[in-house]
């Protein structure tokens, strides 16, 4: 059975009951929220062919405490950065290291910080020089899979409603939905209820109330599926090594929709936009 409950007068902890949090809640997530994107922003002009993943995981630290901020990875169940960096076929929860990116990789990066005790979590991609025509192309049909989910989004709908946008349009595109992670509630819990799963139909999941917030960020693959971790423990990678692309927003649902709480300022989110 779901059980809905107000996200002041309960333990910080998952007890797979959902959170509905008040607008107090919501003005906090805006700041915890617009601290990432700009984050992300501030990125756009520092990805470049051989920049390394640990330069850009450093900024994401220095940026963060710059800003009385802390990335909300860093030490995430024995997760050692401040950000994830995944590269091509990586899925996600690329790892940042010395290699330096290459002219036509497409690389997603996700940070959460945390700002006053409330996560904003966002992720984008970023095309490194000249990128191939697939790969801009699958950029767009993931850009475009998480905003259909997220015009899904009001009261009264189920989580599945999501996932069905999301699918739907994913698989028109003859790309693929990755099954094995999913969207999640955040607020002042990194990972909390629900899961948002990007793939299924309208009529499963939980009820969206007013008050809820979580995330959508579907990774969508131009091959299959299916992903393998890594001995690492973390990064995720297609099996086929077919290339993989992600967008991750925060949101919180409305009264008649939900509004994104990590907008891009400066208007960098979406894929085809030329960066300096
Ligand atoms: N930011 C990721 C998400 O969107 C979670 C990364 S957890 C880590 O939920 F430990 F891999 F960093
Ligand atoms: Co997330
Ligand atoms: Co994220």
């Amino acid at each position: 059975m779901v059980s809905y409950l107000d996200a002041q007068s309960a333990p910080l902890k998952n007890t797979g009951q959902i959170r509905l949090h008040s607008p107090e809640g919501f003005e906090a997530m805006r700041k915890a929220c617009l601290l990432t994107a700009n984050c992300l922003d501030e990125l756009a002009s520092i990805v470049a062919p051989g920049v390394t993943t640990n330069a850009i995981d450093r900024f994401v630290f220095e940026f963060g405490a710059d800003h009385g901020a802390l990335p909300a990875t860093l030490n995430y169940r024995g997760y050692t950065k401040s950000s994830c960096t995944s590269i091509n076929h990586v899925v996600c929860h690329g790892i940042p290291d010395d290699k330096p990116l290459r002219e036509g990789d497409i690389v997603n990066i996700d940070v959460t910080y945390i700002v006053d005790g409330w996560h904003g979590d966002s992720s984008r991609m970023y095309p490194i020089g000249e990128i191939k025509r697939a790969a801009e192309r699958l950029m767009e049909v993931t850009h475009e899979s998480l905003m259909r989910g997220i015009a899904a989004v009001r009261p009264g709908v189920r989580t599945g409603a999501i996932g069905a946008a999301i699918q739907t349009y994913a698989e028109s595109e003859r790309c693929s939905v990755v099954r094995d992670f999913c969207g999640h509630g955040v607020g002042q819990l990194f990972h909390d209820a629900p899961n948002i799963l990007h793939y299924g139909t309208s009529n499963e999941g939980v009820e969206l109330r007013e008050g809820m917030i979580f995330t959508i960020e579907p990774m969508i693959n131009l091959g299959r599926p299916h992903v393998k971790v890594l001995a690492d423990g973390w990064t995720a990678v297609t099996r086929d090594r077919s290339l993989s692309a992600q967008y991750e927003h925060t949101v919180g649902v409305t009264r008649d929709g939900c509004e994104i709480f990590t907008l891009s300022p400066a208007g960098l989110f979406a894929p085809g936009l030329k960066f300096e």
